[in-house]
């Protein structure tokens, strides 16, 4: 392979591979209606909470484990054909690249593994944080085999003051396996409705691979490449899910197809060195998760579905709410609750019950409820509608932004 620019194999190695993703989705979308029956045999079936008929329905659960089988069958026969132009016994075999592509495999396998794990065990929530940790680790190992380096360049207005550049040290692993953590969780906090946990995992997947496709005219075209290996099959394998999971859902991704995602898109960030672009593509999911630390960390009741709630009668969705003592409520629950509330981003009243104590009821800290409060009542389509526009503006459109026109006035390139 050339070391200047992408080449003709290259071109071919593409191609190769948007043949094999359209072949895998084709494959994906007649596998959904054969097994989703075995699926609901085996237990694996929810009912869909925000349907007027929704304990007659069973629903089968965890399909994003078909896309995800089907994507690392392809990535498995990737490897035959990115690889093989160094076969030639003149060609020096790129080991570090080989070793690299097969750790972010194993770490996608172990997550996928961990999330379907999740969805027949239905873990805790400390437990499920824990999952991408132990999935990032042949990766992390890895990068810390190959590269070593844990530098990171600082932004041109803080450079008088800190420095051109940092060396992380360990810091810099951390920061890796945080990545993981919070990409998986970030897409499973931001569900409950239909066609919205894979429909921002392929506006995620399509706004890498044309970040990919930008960047393969730059001089990391080599990683940028890698990553593109990746992210088409990806959405080929997912499209059929959403389909099936739009609304009026026939099936449920489960945990599966949201640790999954995230951690595709965790190992390409990191491996493709633009990790820190890649989380601005989750700019929805960072707001929705800062929005949901005081029910994740309990400082406000965390019920055990946050989605929204049915009106029968409009067929409309309204917010949920969770009520609780206010005598229950920590400062600092106080100071959340209030902060959110004036920020509008949720809705809170108080009152006094019949034994006369004071009770608070609020709406759900997501922005799923929050689009709710603004907009609402709204359809469970529209709602899906507004929240797939919301990806595509503030994660998309705006990271194209921050990227190719604010960066300027922070980094040289
Ligand atoms: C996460 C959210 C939870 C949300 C749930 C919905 C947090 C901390 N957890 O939990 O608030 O309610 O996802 O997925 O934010 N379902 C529907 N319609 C849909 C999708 C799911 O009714 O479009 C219901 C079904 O009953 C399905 C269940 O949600 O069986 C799946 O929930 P699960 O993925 O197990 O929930 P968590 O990921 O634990
Ligand atoms: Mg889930």
């Amino acid at each position: 392979m050339t070391t200047s620019a992408i080449d003709r194999f290259d071109f071919f190695t593409i191609a190769f591979d948007i043949l094999i993703s359209i072949v895998g989705s084709i494959i994906v979308n007649r596998l959904i209606p054969i097994l989703k029956e075995k699926f609901i045999k085996a237990q694996l079936w929810g009912n869909d909470l925000n349907k007027r008929n929704s304990k007659e329905v069973k629903i089968a659960e965890s399909q994003g484990v078909l896309a995800a089988g089907i994507f690392l069958v392809l990535m498995f026969i990737m490897i035959a054909v990115v690889f093989s132009e160094h076969l030639h016994p003149a060609s020096v075999f790129p080991h570090k690249k080989f070793v690299e592509y097969l750790a972010a495999l194993l770490s996608i396998c172990c997550m996928v593994l961990l999330g379907f794990a999740d969805d027949v065990l239905d873990l805790r929530w400390s437990v499920k944080l824990l999952l991408p940790l132990i999935a990032s680790l042949p990766l992390l190992l890895v990068y810390f085999a190959n590269y070593h380096s844990t530098t990171i360049i600082l932004p041109k207005p803080v450079r008088p003051y800190l420095g051109q550049q940092w060396n992380l040290g360990i810091l810099y692993y951390v920061y890796m396996s945080m990545v993981a953590v919070f990409c998986t969780n970030a897409i499973n906090i931001l569900a409950g409705v239909n066609g919205l946990e894979v429909g921002q995992s392929i506006i995620i997947a399509i706004s890498i691979l044309i970040f990919n496709l930008i960047e393969l005219q730059g001089v990391c075209w080599e990683e940028h490449l890698f990553s593109l290996y990746f992210m088409i099959p990806f959405v080929a394998c997912t499209f059929p899910i959403l389909i099936k999971n739009w609304y009026p859902a026939e099936i449920f991704v489960g945990d599966t197809l949201c640790y999954f995602a995230g951690m595709t898109f965790a190992v390409v960030g990191i491996i493709g060195h633009f990790s820190k672009t890649m989380l601005l593509f989750f700019i929805p999911q960072i707001i929705n998760f800062l929005l949901s630390v005081p029910q994740l960390f309990h400082f406000i009741p965390c019920p055990r579905h946050r989605l929204p709630r049915l009106d029968p009668e409009l067929n409309k969705l309204n917010p949920s709410e969770v009520e609780f003592k206010k005598s229950d409520l920590k400062l600092l629950g106080w100071l959340m609750l209030r902060f959110f509330s004036m920020t509008k981003f949720i809705r809170y009243r108080e009152y006094t019950n019949n034994d006369g104590e004071r009770l608070i009821s609020t709406t759900n800290f997501t922005i799923i409820n929050t689009v709710l409060c603004w907009f609402g009542p709204l359809h469970e389509e529209t709602l899906s509608r507004i929240l797939m526009l919301i990806q595509i503006v503030f994660g998309s459109l705006l990271t194209f932004f921050i990227r190719y026109y604010l960066v300027k006035f922070f980094y040289d390139s």
